[in-house]
């Protein structure tokens, strides 16, 4: 019988329902150590990296495309990373039922959706309610971090982090040449440069 491709990329692909009615890091991980949260991690090139860069860190993709998680899998199981990991699902549902309050060292929101239509924007991920959630689970000096080449998305998230009492501006990550073609914080990240778009880059410490 040929092999399921969704269960035999477990542990690297797992669904909402795989993981359970609540996610425990501990198990989650081979090791217990800080976990960064990538939220709408696509074809998952921050999660290789930075699980490549930071083996003493967790890092784990919320990605409700199944097929782009499971190919950001793919990549994370040929290297046999014991420290990234994919969650097929939507994003809000793994933040207000799956993950345990404080319990998350840093978020990462890199490109989302732009829904450019402005009948359309009340679909973009990053709304108030999105905050709340990213408020709850981020422990107290974790980080969120923030890039997009969408000029009015990115003002749109700044006017939200600025009337927030809990989340501190920090200043930005410079922009740097990359040295490969692998060597970008994501693969839009690679695509809009590549395109001569500008980057917007923010990013905030949870007080
Ligand atoms: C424009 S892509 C950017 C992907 C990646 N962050 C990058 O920079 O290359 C946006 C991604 O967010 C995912 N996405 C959209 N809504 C989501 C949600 N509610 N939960 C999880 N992922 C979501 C999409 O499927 C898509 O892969």
């Amino acid at each position: 019988m040929a092999p399921n491709p969704v269960t035999s990329m477990k542990p690297w692909f797992q669904t909402i329902e795989d993981v359970g009615p609540e996610l425990n890091w501990g198990q989650f991980f081979e090791r217990e150590q800080p976990v960064e949260i990538d939220i709408g991690s696509g074809r998952g090139l921050f999660l290789l990296n930075a699980a490549l860069q930071h083996p003493q860190r967790n890092f784990v993709g919320l990605e409700i495309d199944y097929r782009e998680g499971r190919r950001a899998a793919e990549r994370l199981q040929k290297r046999a990373l014991p420290n990234a990991r994919v969650i097929g699902g939507d994003a809000n549902r793994v933040l207000d039922q799956l993950i345990a309050p404080g319990s998350v060292d840093a978020a990462h929101v890199y490109f989302p959706d732009p829904w450019w239509k402005t009948r359309h924007h009340k679909r973009r991920i990053f709304n108030p309610e999105f905050l709340d959630r990213l408020t709850r689970v981020i422990r107290p000096g974790g980080l969120l971090h923030h890039w997009t080449d969408v000029a009015d998305y990115f003002a749109m998230v700044c006017g939200l982090m600025s009337g927030s009492s809990t989340f501190q501006l920090c200043p930005p990550p410079e922009e740097r040449e990359a040295e490969n073609d692998m060597d970008y914080q994501t693969s839009f990240e690679r695509k809009k440069r590549k395109l001569g778009f500008p980057i917007y880059r923010a990013m905030w410490q949870r007080v």
